[in-house]
């Protein structure tokens, strides 16, 4: 039988933000299919999901970052002529100056967040255009809004799937192409994020952090609401709209003076627990 929702594409399905997608979504009655790297976390899941939700759910391991897994993803959407919605998802973030950071991981960040989404949209669109009925989610962050240091190409990509996103959006409108987009900028969110990024959650305070489960609530609402751009949690929404006001310069400004306090920090914390190492 067919199913009526048809069947959503979920990248990153493995953990986090993704697999929170996967639940909310095979709630909702859509089919599956869900992509990653870890081929025995997609099974697990794509099994209890099915026999939860009585949906279908393909595990469908690949490496987005290269280009054999992403050419059989991009096939497998392109061939896919149930699917109505694509989520965007799989990501991971670098920490660290750009100048010492590891280039061939800088590239495959690149790859995932810049390379994955445009093909895999692609792929989708065609044929959702083609049935006239389509969603597609692209998951950036909040930090596409803003530029800072130790975290110069995340931001940066982000801000490509920003820019991408807009764009593609009034393009479709243009067409009168009746496909939803939404670009969903989470702030920090309680995932495996941090632990791949090699960073410790202690250093943000706890009322800045968000679970996957409300991230991707307020994604569903806004697709509700048509909303193109959509900032979970009030702070996030604040921060953004503040940084609207600020000129540039002066924000440029403020960022490398309170990069520089936070170095210093750093190197005071790293210098004490220098001195107290037992010999
Ligand atoms: N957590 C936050 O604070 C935060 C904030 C803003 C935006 N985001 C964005 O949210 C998205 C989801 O991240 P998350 O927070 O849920 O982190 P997560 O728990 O680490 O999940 C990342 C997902 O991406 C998959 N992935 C990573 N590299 C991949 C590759 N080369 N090919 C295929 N899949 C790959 C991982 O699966 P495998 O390892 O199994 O491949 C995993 O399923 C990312 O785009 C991230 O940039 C996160």
């Amino acid at each position: 039988m067919t199913n009526r929702r048809g069947m959503a594409a979920v990248t990153g399905a493995s953990s986090g933000i993704g697999a929170v997608y996967a639940e909310r979504l095979a709630a909702q009655g859509y089919d599956l299919l869900l992509v990653a790297r870890r081929k025995d976390r997609l099974e697990e899941l794509a099994r209890s999901l099915a026999e939860k939700h009585g949906i279908r759910a393909e595990a469908f391991p690949a490496d987005l970052a290269h280009d054999e897994g992403l050419r059989s993803v991009e096939s497998r959407i392109a061939a896919a002529d149930t699917l109505t919605m694509l989520v965007n998802n799989a990501g991971f973030g670098i920490r660290g100056l750009f100048q010492e950071s590891d280039l061939a991981r800088q590239e495959e960040m690149h790859r995932l967040h810049i390379i994955a989404t445009m093909r895999l949209t692609h792929a989708a669109l065609r044929s959702m255009t083609a049935r006239g009925r389509g969603t597609i989610v692209n998951v950036s962050s909040v930090a596409a809004f803003s530029q800072s240091p130790w975290n110069t190409t995340y931001s940066a990509t982000k801000a490509w799937m920003n820019s991408f996103t807009e764009a593609l959006a009034v393009e479709l409108k243009t067409l009168g192409a009746p496909i939803k987009l939404q670009a969903l900028c989470p702030g920090f969110t309680v995932t495996e994020f941090h632990e791949v990024m090699g960073v410790d959650r202690k250093i943000v305070p706890a009322s800045w952090w968000m679970t996957s489960e409300d991230i991707v609530d307020e994604s569903l609402r806004g697709l509700e609401r048509n909303k193109l751009i959509v900032i979970p949690g009030w702070r996030y929404r604040t921060y953004v709209f503040l940084l609207r006001f600020i000129p540039n310069s002066l924000r440029r400004a403020l960022t490398v003076a309170f990069a520089r306090r936070v170095r210093r920090k750093l190197a005071g914390a790293a210098a004490s627990q220098e001195t107290t190492k037992p010999v």
